[in-house]
């Protein structure tokens, strides 16, 4: 199986949010396992059975503590756990906006309720005191607006007529329980798939003057308005194995140079290679969108028309 995705889980109490998703990582095949779960309350329950788990834990009592001094210190320990994903799971501090920048898109919540109904606390409370009969939980990405962002999935819950706030909420535990682990898994898996790197390669490609997507040869490609190509995505090209990104460099110099340096990373593309085109493996873990970024612009700047070029240079 491929290198697994990396999960900080943040807690602030029981954690079986948390002990659902360690649990679930410790089926075959499960694309995440838990890196660290990190609490800002030392007595969180949920810490000592991590910790009886053999999953590094980290505690820091926030109070006192500046906001922007304790995410620094959150974020340095995430970091060093070697996570590239963090779960909320009943983790009651709110993220100020520059934390939830720093991990943008890569922060999952998980909240009582079907959102974007009853937001905030006490969603049972609101679920009861409005006669609903379907209750639910909803996992989503975290943005800067409380309980909001993208929705990964939901699971409904049958309000019963005798449910109190505990019944019902005990109830809903279960489902959550289900649906975090399953969202967590797809949302990590999705990332390497070649739909998601191909749109992420597409969104960047676009933004550049005057772009425009073609296919060539039955491969997305990427060119300038009704001239020449900048960039290609080559995934399994004539069975190769290879999901790589295919950009102009000055010339087969740049190209060996490239190569050398970092045979791991670039190769010498079928066809293209010997036009000074480079192939870039968007394959191999992680993936560092500013290079691809940095990459596609300078590609464009091979081919785009001077014209255009010195416009583009004007706006910025
Ligand atoms: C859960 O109901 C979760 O949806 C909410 O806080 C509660 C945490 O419970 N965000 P636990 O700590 O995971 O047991």
């Amino acid at each position: 199986m491929a290198e697994r995705a990396k999960v900080a889980v943040l807690i602030s109490g029981r954690g079986s949010n948390m002990a659902a998703l360690l649990y679930a990582s410790r089926l075959p095949d499960c694309p995440f396992e838990i890196a660290l779960v990190a609490s800002n309350d030392p007595d969180a329950p949920g810490l000592a059975l991590a910790e009886a788990e053999g999953v590094p834990i980290f505690a820091l009592n926030h109070k006192g503590v500046p906001r922007a001094q304790f995410e620094a210190i959150l974020d340095r320990e995430i970091r060093a756990a070697g996570a590239n994903y963090v779960a909320l799971a009943g983790y009651m501090r709110l993220l100020s906006p520059e934390f939830v920048a720093r991990w943008q898109g890569r922060i999952l919540n998980i909240h009582p309720s079907l959102l974007p109904k009853y937001r905030g606390l006490d969603p049972h409370d609101q679920t009861l005191a409005a006669g609903d009969t379907v209750a639910g939980c909803t996992v989503h990405i975290v943005t800067d607006d409380l309980d909001d962002g993208p929705i990964l999935g939901r699971i409904e819950v049958a309000v019963l007529p005798s449910d109190t706030r505990e019944t019902l909420s005990a109830r809903t535990l279960i489902a959550e329980h289900q649906l975090y682990a399953r969202c967590l898994a797809d949302f990590v898996s999705r990332e390497a798939s070649p739909e998601w790197i191909l749109d992420q390669i597409r969104q960047r490609a676009l933004a550049l003057p005057e772009a425009e997507e073609k296919s060539s040869h039955g491969s997305p490609g990427f060119r300038v308005k009704g001239g020449k190509f900048f960039a290609y995505f080559s995934y399994d090209h004539h069975h190769d194995g290879v999901t790589g990104l295919i950009v102009k460099t000055s010339g087969v110099e740049e190209q060996a140079m490239l190569i050398d340096a970092e045979p791991d990373l670039y190769y010498r593309p079928a066809y293209l290679g010997p036009s000074g085109w480079i192939g870039i493996r968007v394959d191999q873990g992680e993936i560092d969108w500013e290079h691809i970024g940095r990459w596609l612009r300078k590609s464009w700047s091979e081919v785009a028309p001077r014209k255009l070029q010195a416009l583009a240079e004007f706006l910025g």
